[in-house]
């Protein structure tokens, strides 16, 4: 059981980044089994920021070994930009990394269509991060897919040419102005990069790794709620967020995965459409943002912000099977004199801790008001050293989901970590 799984239990941007670069130093690889660049996972150490979109955020820590799965798609563009501002050699990169011949790649043509079909959709649109993982996935379902493997073949550009004239009959049914042109330049670079990594069938080199005993940390991307089956459909991501798609998204059985760790923020956000039943629309959730500098890790747009949704959470610990809680950003609601959390929904005139079905009807979230801890703690490395009011929080967490909180996170900083256990 050498293969852990981190992932989001919100709407993403829950701070794996963060914790996953924390914790790498008891792990031996870092694989990134689902998602594209829609993912940006901020890090933070010796007063540097860096937002990883596609590779593991176990990279920094120069003798682990850092995987991006099958079930990734790859823009190559942003592959190439990404690796070149690591702020370390290229050369270094392709010593750390190893890529899935089976990871299917994001066309140029596939965000154009992001973007037409987002536009298409007027008031419906997704809020989408545009980086054309719908198309992508959709390419791959339906088995129209060029995957990081078919870069190696000898015909690989009359594929590629294949793929792009099928994307333009489709674009001709819509109003859409696009430049594919000034997309490809970026794109072939990219190509041309990746054919200087290992690529390879990711699957066997993490079975045999685990069945050797190193240990594995499987890095989620997105979050729970923005499930492809479980979140507020449509209004999700297009890949299984959950811990089951790290199975699918490696090429590992359930049977070797060990801890879950869930990853939530003491409040929550949400970017893009769909239902958020907590939502601030006041001073609190605008305090919630200004503190918690809650913009877009990828696009920079404001997050919503709003109070910590049990329902929600209760749920995603189901669907995953968590076996630990990591809390982050507590930090930010550290000015709050009352803090509220929701413990369950009103909808239909009933009272219910479900999430419903539909994603279009009146939900009432019914609160319960603690006590704020109102105090910095950004300075704090041990738990017994948390204010009495926030551990009282973290504990009414634990009673209400049935899990532990083991880690709990008070800044960005790798450094700014208080593990329990
Ligand atoms: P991810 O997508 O889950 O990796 O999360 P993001 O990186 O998109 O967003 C999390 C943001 O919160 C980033 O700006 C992090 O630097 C920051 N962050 C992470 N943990 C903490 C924390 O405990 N306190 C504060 N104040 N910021 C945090
Ligand atoms: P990380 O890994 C937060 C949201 C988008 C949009 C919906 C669909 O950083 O937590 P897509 O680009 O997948 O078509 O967008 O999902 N979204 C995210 N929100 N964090 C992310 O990733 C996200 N990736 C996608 O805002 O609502
Ligand atoms: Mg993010």
């Amino acid at each position: 059981m050498n293969i852990d799984i981190l992932l989001g239990l919100q709407w993403g941007d829950e701070g794996k980044g963060k914790i996953v670069d924390a914790l790498s130093p008891v792990y031996d690889v870092v694989a990134r089994f689902q998602g594209g660049p829609n993912a940006g996972h901020s890090l933070e150490f010796n007063n540097v920021k860096h937002i990883l979109h596609l590779i593991p955020s176990g990279i920094f820590h120069k003798d682990k070994l850092n995987i991006i799965g099958n079930g990734v798609v790859i823009d190559p563009a942003v592959f190439r930009k990404e690796a070149e501002e690591l702020g370390f050699p290229v050369e270094e990169l392709i010593r750390r990394l190893v890529i899935s011949t089976r990871a299917n790649l994001i066309l140029p043509t596939h965000r154009i269509l992001d973007a037409a079909y987002e536009s298409h959709k007027g008031n419906t649109r997704i809020g989408s991060t545009l980086k054309g993982i719908g198309p992508a996935y959709t390419d791959k379902t339906s088995r129209n897919g060029l995957r990081v493997g078919d870069i190696l073949r000898d015909d690989f550009l009359e594929r590629y040419r294949e793929h792009v004239n099928n994307h333009l009959i489709i674009l001709k049914n819509y109003d859409f102005s696009f430049n594919l042109e000034e997309y490809e330049a970026g794109w072939f670079e990219g190509i041309e990069m990746m054919r200087r990594f290992r690529l390879e069938s990711t699957e066997y080199l993490v079975n045999e790794l685990a069945g050797k005993g190193r240990k594995i940390l499987a890095e989620g991307a997105q979050g729970t709620m923005l499930d492809i089956d479980f979140g507020s459909y449509p209004y999700v991501t297009s890949s299984n967020t959950i811990s089951a798609g790290a199975c699918t998204g490696l090429g590992i059985s359930p049977r070797m995965t060990g801890e879950i760790f869930g990853i939530f923020k003491a409040y929550c956000t949400r970017v893009g459409s769909g239902p958020f039943p907590t939502e601030l629309y006041d001073d609190t959730g605008n305090a919630l943002r200004d503190v918690g500098r809650e913009f877009g890790s990828t696009t920079g747009r404001p997050r919503r912000c709003g109070w910590l949704d049990l329902p929600a959470l209760r749920y995603s610990i189901m669907i995953n099977g968590i076996t630990q809680l990591f809390m982050t950003k507590a930090d930010v609601m550290s000015s709050f004199d009352t803090i509220k959390v929701c413990t369950s929904y009103k909808t239909g005139g009933k009272e219910t801790d479900r999430i419903p079905f539909e994603n279009d009807i009146p939900v009432e979230p019914v609160y319960t008001e603690m006590k704020g801890w109102n105090s910095d703690i950004s300075g704090i490395r041990k738990y017994e050293d948390l204010p009495a009011p926030l551990t009282d929080y973290i504990s009414f967490i634990e009673k209400e989901s049935g899990i532990p909180v083991t880690m709990v996170s008070v800044g960005p900083d790798r450094k700014e970590t208080i593990f329990r256990v």
